[in-house]
């Protein structure tokens, strides 16, 4: 119910313009999100390396209603591109294909991400194309795949929540499509998705295995160690774990200290609401700890 309605909330343009111009913004979401710039990710991304783990970093930031606005999102992406390169940081780039202008139309937003994963490939990095809503999955997965033929540096990501999912992993194994896999963080219909956690959770283990069985350069995301199972007897450096920035890092040193590769998912940037308010919904009780960050000032 209260997950419900964090959801819901997340999805209130009156609400986000608020909070996200709020004073109350920074003390909220710090612990969640690297800052509002590109160098407070950059500032992140350094240290995390220095322990050995490495980066994604995502510039937050939803759907977009103009090319002019899917212009301006692909050139701040593009600007922690150059970063990477010239810091030599070891980290990717997140990227959601709404803010790449997928609304406005899929020619248009394959049009608009050319330069960017061109310029990946060049930096010696990856674009991770995150996915969103269930309506999105079938023009994101086309986009992914024609960028991976034509330039070979891009992952794709699956939800182990939605029905089709062994079927996309199959597919993309088959052609040596890196991916992420994730449990899913939308509220879908039961006709998409698995309706219960148990549902998920085992749907999660038999994808995680076919992918460490035949994908290429996996990722496994999650925060929970029961999936995490999944991975205890493959090869270590064969895979990586992913874990969002600023949650469970008690487990994430725990990864590191035993020899498993981590990859911390870093966003920044000032449209944060969104992102907050599902990781608000992922584990409600994240709201009193945030609470009392705000009340500490
Ligand atoms: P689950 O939610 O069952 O949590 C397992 C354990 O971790 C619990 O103990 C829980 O308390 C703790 N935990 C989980 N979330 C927490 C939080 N926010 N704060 C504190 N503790 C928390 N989704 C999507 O739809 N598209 C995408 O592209 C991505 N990309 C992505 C990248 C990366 C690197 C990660 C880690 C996750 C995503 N997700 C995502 C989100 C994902 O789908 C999912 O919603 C969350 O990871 C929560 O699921 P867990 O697997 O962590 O398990």
């Amino acid at each position: 119910m209260l997950r419900s309605t964090l959801l819901f909330l997340s999805q209130r343009p009156g609400l986000r313009r608020w909070m996200e111009t709020s004073p109350i913004a920074e003390p909220l979401t710090h612990r969640f999100v690297a800052g509002q710039e590109l160098e407070d990710a950059v500032a992140v991304c350094r240290k995390v390396n220095e322990e050995r783990i490495e980066a994604s970093l995502d510039h937050l930031g939803e759907n977009v209603h103009s090319m002019e606005e899917a212009a301006a999102s692909r050139d701040q992406v593009l600007r922690s591109v150059r970063a990477i390169e010239s810091q030599k940081l070891r980290a990717t780039v997140s990227i959601k294909l709404t803010q790449f202008g997928l609304d406005l139309g899929t020619e248009a937003c394959r049009h608009n991400l050319q330069p960017l994963a061109e310029a990946a490939c060049n930096a010696g990095t990856r674009v991770e194309v995150d996915m969103e809503a269930s309506e999105y999955v079938n023009r994101t997965l086309q986009i992914v795949r024609e960028l991976h033929h034509e330039y070979g540096c891009v992952r794709a990501v699956i939800q182990a929540y939605l029905r089709r999912s062994e079927e996309d992993i199959r597919q993309l194994n088959a052609e040596g499509i890196p991916v992420r896999l994730c449990k899913g963080a939308y509220q879908e219909p039961d006709e998409v998705a698995l309706p219960s956690r148990d549902e998920i959770d085992s749907n999660y283990m038999k994808l995680a295995a076919l992918l460490l069985e035949s994908g290429v350069d996996p990722a496994l995301a999650t925060h929970d160690e029961a999936m995490m199972k999944a991975a205890s007897t493959a090869d270590r450096t064969k895979f990586e774990f992913q874990m969002l920035y600023g949650v469970r890092r008690e487990l994430q040193r725990k990864l590191t200290r035993e020899g498993y590769r981590l990859r911390l998912y870093v966003p920044y940037g000032d449209a944060w609401y969104p992102y907050f308010m599902r990781r608000m919904a992922e584990r409600p009780a994240n709201l009193w700890f945030v609470a009392q960050s705000v009340l500490r000032g």
